[in-house]
């Protein structure tokens, strides 16, 4: 970057208009992919195991997809934290999509009503906060991550221990976690992979994907340990790292709302609160209207690495228990 705005400098000023900016780019672009060749050969190595819809690779201590490991690679060796960086994590199928429409709402209230043309109403959560290891497929992707304004809005399903150094939180970042009953996750789980994975033939049943899961091996799992992480450092690091679990969020969403507000640097004002604003974000962001809005129904979202995905896949009940419903089959 800094050569390129020197390139543009120099010919302002009438220097020769030699095109130092090429030889640059070929340059940083030989070096990405070698070290992408690098990457795909580690990762290459790693233990490997089938069983749910996808492959899934043993990487220090997780069970991931490679492909998104090899995300995390690049992220370890390229990503810039910055001090205001707002970053969202969960385990999958824990509440992500909800999380992601809240922090969204919540930060960007100034500049986006809640009228017709709020982004939420034409634009998945998913591609209002884009998933840190999933949505680029080279180095050079990472840009996008680069060319964000502050104070940045990312997410990740990254155990905390994988973050790239220095942690975020280490120079000021902040974390929100959200924790779910396993249960639960596992049967959201199970049938969000029959919609991608070719159907139950593909995923196997549901009583495999239990046994399995409570063995640790589910994607970004062991699953406890993935929570742990980030509870034990929730409780002596309160102030960097917010820990919400989805029941609670569920049964008192407007009291969780204000919460993370507080949290995230954004707190209501009486006036605010007077004016029931954390009611009405409650009411944006709730599974009945989400769901309900046709950008959520209809397309295809995350297209990476050959993996598309119905953008209504991530809504399906939102309901606190629903493994109940599951037990005879
Ligand atoms: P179910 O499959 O149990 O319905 P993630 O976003 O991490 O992939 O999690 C998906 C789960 O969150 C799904 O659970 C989905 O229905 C639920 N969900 C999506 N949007 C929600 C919202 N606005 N409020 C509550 N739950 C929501």
């Amino acid at each position: 970057m800094q050569r390129r705005a020197m390139a543009a400098q120099a010919t302002e000023e009438g220097s020769p208009t030699t095109d130092t900016t090429s030889s640059y780019d070929e340059a940083a672009a030989i070096s990405s992919a070698s070290q992408d060749t690098a990457i795909t050969a580690l990762v290459s190595k790693l233990p490997r195991r089938e069983g749910w819809s996808q492959e899934l690779v043993l990487y220090k201590n997780y069970w991931i997809n490679p492909l998104f490991v090899q995300g995390i690679m690049r992220l370890q060796t390229s990503f810039k934290p910055r001090h205001d960086d707002i970053i969202l994590t969960s385990n999958p199928k824990c509440g992500t999509t909800w999380m992601k429409a809240l922090a969204f709402t919540i930060t960007n209230r100034s500049r986006y009503e809640f009228g017709n043309n709020h982004p939420l109403l034409s634009h998945h959560p998913q591609e209002l906060v884009l998933s840190m290891e999933i949505h680029h497929d080279t180095n050079d992707e990472l840009n996008y991550l680069e060319a964000l304004p502050s104070p940045r809005l990312l997410a990740t399903h990254m155990p905390l221990s994988l973050f790239p150094q220095p942690s975020s939180i280490a120079i000021g970042g902040r974390i929100v976690y959200v924790c779910r009953e396993p249960k639960d996750t596992v049967v959201s789980w199970w049938h969000f992979a029959n919609k991608f994975g070719g159907g139950e033939q593909s995923t196997g049943n549901l009583e495999s994907a239990i046994d399995t899961f409570i063995q640790g091996f589910s994607p970004y799992g062991p699953f406890w340990e993935h929570c742990l992480e980030y509870r034990r450092q929730s409780i002596t690091s309160s102030d960097k790292i917010l820990f919400l679990k989805y029941e609670d969020m569920m049964s008192d969403p407007v009291k969780h709302v204000i919460k993370l507000a507080m949290f995230l640097r954004a707190p209501f004002s009486t006036k605010e609160e007077e004016d029931r604003v954390p009611e009405e974000v409650v009411r944006l962001c709730s599974f009945e209207k989400l769901s309900g809005l046709r950008a959520n129904q209809k397309g295809e979202t995350i297209r990476t690495h050959d993996v598309v995905l119905d953008k209504s896949a991530f809504f399906r009940k939102g309901v606190v228990g629903d493994w109940v419903n599951h037990m005879s089959e």
